[in-house]
């Protein structure tokens, strides 16, 4: 009895001086602490509970708020303006710090490229150098247009009943990494696909430091690196898109050894792969589920089709990849309403010295600033009541104005997703492609929305929990022998 007393009375004289050490170590002029019920534990126990979900759950009706994190503050900024005041400050809000030490944690690097990238992201200086000029040095082999994809392996499939998102994740990993790692291309084992989504699994351990708990990925990183460490000494890249020739110019170019080389494309992979496959999904399964949408986007999507006939006079249809983008309203406005009712990101910077941001919010040196674009997503002031619904018309008929900044599907700032053409025009092609092609009837009868309770905390668009099972249909007779391809113009 008394022993229970004792550990009571121990528990609460250490949470009343967690406490007291909370508010003493608060500056006046910081952001507001919320979710410290019991300091420090509280907001890490609902980071894991609610993942992707944290910060709208949490959703403080304040501009700025501070969660304290063991070891860390944590300001979180939900107010428009002052994500634009966050973006402005891009040297005293650093995002290269913070992809320096991912890209660490993920791909294990040597000690000399540590080195590297440590001393230019932490350092006095805090440049980042290597790491904001790879941004760019990449940013102009993903405009729109530069990397060419005419394989999509869609006509080859001969089941008639499959899960939807598996076959889209199937077909899109082949067409994607054949577009940019060329003849070369890796991928074509099915070990290395294997492989990526058995390394993919466990990626938060990794990013967490926790690598004790990520054994399976760790064992699928080192097969992965040796084959793209193969790929780039037989000199693959070269017959690779210009995007992977350059990200290896510009690695060789700052002394990063070629096995490093091969470790950092982990991350090129999982940038090109994990948010472009759901999204797509997502945008196919919006379309499919409702019949006059799908009918809607058939007929844009068809008067940007054309039909000739090739040397051996065979019939190819040839979808015009710019008239997507620019004469099929609907079908982009249902890409657009995807990537804001289903992406999660959340944009994040290390604060380098002490600075007042907007003059009124003081944000201390080390701590971790960090923009979640939910928050802003599912705000109904600015979207209306129905944010929380898929409404792909909101993009059609604009009915209010959108602050520039409160639509982060792709982040913002100096580390705006360099990706964003290259992603949507994969995702407008490979739907396209698909629904002129091929009739879908989900086998349950209806097309009920798969949850993403599972997703891992760190995907932009988290994946379905459980997969549709479909049946498969060509939409034309003589489909099956039909030939397509895409043009740019
Ligand atoms: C639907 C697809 C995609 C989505 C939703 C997406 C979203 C994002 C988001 C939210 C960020 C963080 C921005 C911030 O912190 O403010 C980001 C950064 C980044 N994305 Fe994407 N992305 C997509 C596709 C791609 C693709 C295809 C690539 C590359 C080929 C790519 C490469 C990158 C890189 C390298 C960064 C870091 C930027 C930097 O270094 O400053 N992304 N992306």
């Amino acid at each position: 009895m008394t022993a229970g007393w004792n550990v009571l009375g121990g528990c609460l004289l250490i949470f009343v001086l967690l406490r007291c050490f909370l508010h003493m170590t608060q500056d006046a002029t910081e952001p507001l602490i919320v979710a410290c019920g019991i300091p420090f534990f509280t907001p890490i126990y609902w980071m894991f509970r609610k993942k992707t979900n944290f910060y709208v759950w949490l959703r403080y009706h304040l501009p700025i708020y501070t969660l304290r994190l063991p070891g860390v503050r944590m300001y979180v900024v939900n107010s428009t303006t002052l994500i634009t005041a966050v973006q402005r400050q891009n040297k005293l809000l650093a995002f290269a710090p913070i992809k320096v030490k991912a890209a660490i944690r993920l791909a294990s690097p040597s000690k000399a490229t540590i080195n590297i990238l440590e001393s230019e992201a932490f350092g006095e200086i805090g440049s980042g150098e290597y790491a904001n000029m790879f941004h760019k040095a990449i940013q102009t082999q993903l405009s729109p247009g530069s990397v060419e994809f005419q394989d999509m392996a869609l006509a080859s499939r001969q089941e008639r009943m499959f899960g939807l998102y598996q076959w889209i994740r199937e077909d899109m990993v082949m067409s994607i990494t054949n577009a940019v790692y060329g003849p070369g291309n890796p991928f074509k084992y099915s070990y290395v696909r294997e492989g990526f989504w058995e390394f993919e699994s466990r990626m938060m351990y990794l990013l967490l430091g926790l690598s004790a708990l990520a054994k399976g990925s760790i064992r699928a990183r080192e097969t992965i690196v040796e084959s793209f460490r193969r790929y780039y000494a037989s000199n693959g890249h070269r017959s690779g898109a210009g995007i992977t020739r350059t990200r290896y110019e510009y690695n060789a170019k700052n002394q990063i050894p070629l096995e490093d080389i091969a470790r950092f494309e982990l991350g090129g992979m999982v940038a090109l792969i994990t948010n472009i496959v759901p999204t797509t999904f997502w945008v196919v399964y919006h379309i499919y589920s409702d019949p006059a949408l799908l009918e809607a986007c058939r007929n844009e999507v068809n008067g940007e089709t054309c039909e000739t006939n090739d040397p051996e006079g065979r019939k190819l249809r040839t979808i015009c990849l710019s008239g997507l983008e620019n004469s099929c309203p609907s079908l982009m406005a249902v890409v657009k309403e995807v990537l804001r009712l289903h992406t999660v990101g959340t944009s994040v910077r290390r604060v380098m010295e002490d600075h007042m941001l907007s003059g009124k919010y003081l944000l201390k040196k080390g701590s971790i600033v960090t923009i979640p674009g939910q928050v802003q997503h599912s705000d109904k002031a600015i979207w209306g009541q129905d944010a929380g619904q898929f409404n792909h018309e909101r993009f059609l008929t604009p009915a209010r104005h959108i602050p520039p900044s409160a639509f982060r599907a792709f982040g913002g700032g100096v580390s705006l997703c360099p990706g964003r053409h290259f992603a949507t025009s994969m995702i407008l092609a490979f739907t396209a492609m698909l629904i002129m092609r091929f009739d879908f009837v989900p086998v349950r009868g209806t097309w009920p929305r798969p949850t993403t309770e599972r997703a891992g905390a760190w995907e932009v668009t988290p994946q379905p929990d459980e997969d549709i099972e479909v049946q498969i249909g060509f939409r034309n007779i003589g489909e099956k022998h039909q030939r397509w391809a895409f043009s740019l113009f």
